[in-house]
């Protein structure tokens, strides 16, 4: 496991709600929910059509690996509900949703959800099953199982896991034959630089540069393995105003998840501290007062 990866690890599994609260912060200020949303409306509704014709009577299954407190779970589920809807299809065509989250506060909050549905659990057209594990931890419980998933997706989730041997693992084992994996990824853009910033990775070009690697890497991979793929990348903005005003609330917890550390004005070297907001302030460009990054997005859909 490389360095990235165990200091992005402990702050989103060990810090839990505060974790949450960053995370929900850092949405507001870029608008992330409602763009993957966009992204996956636009994207989600071809996929089920290609799925259709083979699945006629049967359950439709979905993966979601590293779901949070499920909120983007509902938005593919609806997208999916409302394609079987449209293609009178809602009727002959159950889903199974299994949801595999380590955060125990995140599973918390996604049973929440579940839990509020309107319907009742015997009326639904979606059944659930959420596992509060890791998925390295679930690959390794789930030894022989046959269920096979017509989607298996990854929104903003894979950089927690080995990508190669996840998808590996994911196509071997997991995935129907007709079906799809989807990762959201970002890509370039704000986002990284600052983080990478955080383990040293100096100067910042390598750290840009190791920013385009995630989604890359996904499409080497497939193409390693002859696995199809779509690629579709989509920008917006991250508004960072905010973080550099030391007294405001919602610009320390943007900093801390930029940063992935717990109250990182307090606890991170000074110097540290300075470089990554003049870092913040270079990557952003300055509009009516106010500060924004860039934000960039992959949507990789992968196939056999
Ligand atoms: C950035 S959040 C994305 C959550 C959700 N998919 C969304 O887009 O709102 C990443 C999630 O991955 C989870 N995660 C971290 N390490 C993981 C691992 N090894 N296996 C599965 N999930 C993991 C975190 O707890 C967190 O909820």
């Amino acid at each position: 496991m490389d360095e990235a990866k165990e200091v992005t690890d402990i702050f989103a599994l060990s810090s839990a709600a505060h974790y949450l609260k960053c995370f929900n912060l850092f949405q507001k200020k870029s608008g992330q929910l409602e763009k993957n949303a966009e992204i996956l409306q636009e994207h989600i509704p071809p996929i089920i059509q290609r799925i259709i014709p083979d699945s006629v009577g049967q359950t439709l299954n979905i993966l979601s690996a590293g779901s949070g407190d499920g909120k983007i779970d509902m938005m593919i589920l609806k997208i999916i509900e409302e394609e079987l809807r449209k293609s009178n299809h809602d009727r002959h065509m159950k889903i199974f949703n299994r949801a595999i989250e380590p955060n125990e506060y995140m599973c918390g909050l996604y049973k929440a959800v579940i839990e509020n549905l309107t319907s009742s659990p015997d009326d639904r057209n979606t059944k659930f099953e959420i596992r509060r594990q890791t998925f390295e931890e679930y690959q390794g419980s789930h030894k022989g199982a046959t269920k096979k998933f017509d989607i298996i997706h990854f929104v903003h989730s894979i950089y927690y896991v080995d990508i190669e041997q996840t998808l590996l693992y994911c196509f071997e084992k997991e995935l129907s034959d007709k079906g799809f994996v989807i990762c959201i990824v970002d890509f370039e853009g704000i986002i990284s630089p600052i983080f990478l910033k955080q383990i040293k990775l100096w100067p910042v070009e390598d750290a840009v540069r190791k920013g385009h690697e995630t989604a890359e890497k996904l499409i080497t991979i497939a193409n390693e393995n002859g696995w199809k793929h779509e690629v579709y990348t989509h920008e917006y903005e991250l508004d960072v105003t905010d973080v550099f005003d030391p007294r405001s609330t919602e610009g320390n917890l943007l900093l801390d998840f930029l940063t992935q550390t717990v109250n990182y004005r307090e606890v991170a070297d000074k110097k540290l501290v300075e470089e990554t907001l003049a870092l913040i302030k270079d990557l952003s460009i300055e509009r009516d007062g106010k500060n924004f990054g860039e934000k960039k997005e992959s949507l990789v859909i992968m196939y056999k």
